[in-house]
């Protein structure tokens, strides 16, 4: 911390210099306040990444409504998009009608009606068909890029505007244009879900005010975005207990836990080209579980066809899934359902053994309340919350013997 006094460099002491990030502005959507952790910085700059369709131009309207609604004066400049276009949109979300909107890809433009409308948040979508007429480059160039990003940032420190900037992701997933947007702005958050389906999540991936752990839920329906407060309860909400291949993984999304049912399907497959499909699981994990359960747990699967997904479109990449991926294998296998009441936290090793994971006891908690009773973990766990009973696995072979005599007892 470094202050100009009288021309002289002079320190502070770190505790008495309050920063920006004190003040904060709530957005009033739940969901998004959580991930910002608490809401809109004023002089900070928020980049939301996503790929097209995904539902951001939808978002951020629905948040500068609420910002509206809470007294704040926002500004809307769309470069995508048409003001009739976005009218409709406005319409369908029943935004309220007096929102500020302009229609522009100028950067210039955008600095002088900020200053007009003495705009408090402002929106860009997008930074990249935004430009500056000081560079050479068309919109979405290195160097318009960087000039419209470095101009927008000033603006926002300099007039105190919260900004939102909408950026594009490319097929492969990362944000469209130099790496170096990322470090220019102070926060980074994506917006993530299966084009298909309606599950949208939004997610911290680098926040200068705040963690990166939370994430918000939400559906898109008729009405734009909804936020989803038991986000557990909604993937659960088409499970069917009684059939065979599905087990439930308590996972935690950053600092959140979510129940998600890990489903897998077995088919004979023609000898020679057996397939392995997997859905919002890593493919390479599916193949190591295999494995080890061919050969540590008398499973056979190698002649046959492999289908595991994770239901209601979620990604899960933690490894503390391996031991529910691997119950629900076996249990499709084996035409078996497993026990309704279980759940299954665990990563497992070559040798078949049950390694740790961390958040048990958060992940538990989650799991009782939505009325699970017997939880299979790693050994080691220590507290157990109430309302669920840990049984402590150090192996696969141990899993499933577990499983079946859970089974034996509830039949
Ligand atoms: P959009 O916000 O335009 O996505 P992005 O800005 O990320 O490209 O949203 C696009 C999709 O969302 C579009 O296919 C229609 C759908 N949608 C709904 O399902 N419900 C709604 O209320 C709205 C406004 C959009
Ligand atoms: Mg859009």
């Amino acid at each position: 911390m470094v202050a100009a006094k009288d021309g002289k460099p002079s320190a502070t002491a770190l505790g008495h210099s309050g920063g920006v990030e004190d003040k904060r502005w709530r957005t009033g959507i739940d969901q998004a306040d959580l991930v910002l952790g608490g809401g809109l910085v004023p002089g900070a700059v928020v980049l939301l990444a996503g790929e097209p369709g995904i539902g951001k131009s939808t978002l951020l309207l629905q948040l500068l409504d609420s910002l509206h609604r809470c007294g704040r004066r926002v500004l809307l400049a769309t470069g995508e998009e048409s003001l009739g276009q976005v009218a409709l949109r406005a319409r369908r979300l029943r935004v309220a009608p007096e929102l500020r909107a302009v229609a522009t890809t100028s950067l210039q433009t955008i600095h002088t009606l900020v200053e007009e409308e003495k705009a408090d948040v402002l929106v860009v979508d997008s930074v990249q068909t935004t430009s500056s007429v000081d560079v050479d480059g068309s919109p979405g160039s290195a160097a318009q890029l960087r000039e419209c990003a470095s101009a927008l940032v000033r603006l926002g420190k300099e007039r105190t505007v919260a900004v939102i900037l909408v950026g594009h992701v490319t097929k492969e997933g990362s944000i469209a244009g130099p790496k170096m947007l990322e470090h220019m702005v102070d926060a980074v958050v994506s917006l993530e879900g299966e084009r298909g389906g309606a599950l949208r999540l939004l997610r911290a991936v680098k926040n200068r005010f705040g963690s990166c752990d939370e994430t918000g839920v939400f559906v898109m329906g008729e009405r734009g975005l909804e936020g989803v407060d038991d986000a557990s309860a909604l993937f659960l909400a088409d499970r069917r207990q009684e059939v065979a291949g599905s087990a439930v993984f308590p996972s935690l999304e950053g600092s959140r836990p979510l129940l998600v049912e890990i489903q897998a399907l077995t088919a004979s497959a023609t000898p020679g080209q057996t397939r392995r499909v997997v859905n919002g699981l890593d493919a390479r994990r599916l193949a190591l579980l295999i494995a080890v359960l061919e050969r540590h747990a008398a499973t056979a699967l190698a002649t046959l066809d492999v289908f595991v997904a994770c239901a209601g479109g979620l990604q899960v990449k933690e490894p503390a899934a391996d031991v529910a991926i691997c119950l629900a294998l076996h249990s499709a296998a084996a035409g078996l359902p497993l026990p309704p009441g279980l759940v299954a936290i665990g990563e497992v090793g070559l040798g078949g053994e049950v390694r740790r994971a961390h958040g048990i006891e958060r992940r538990l908690r989650e799991a009782a309340r939505l009325g699970f009773d017997t939880a299979l973990v790693p050994r080691g766990v220590g507290r157990c919350p109430r309302g669920i009973r840990a049984v402590e696995i150090a192996d696969i072979t141990q899993a499933l013997q577990c499983t079946r005599a859970a089974r034996a007892v509830a039949s």
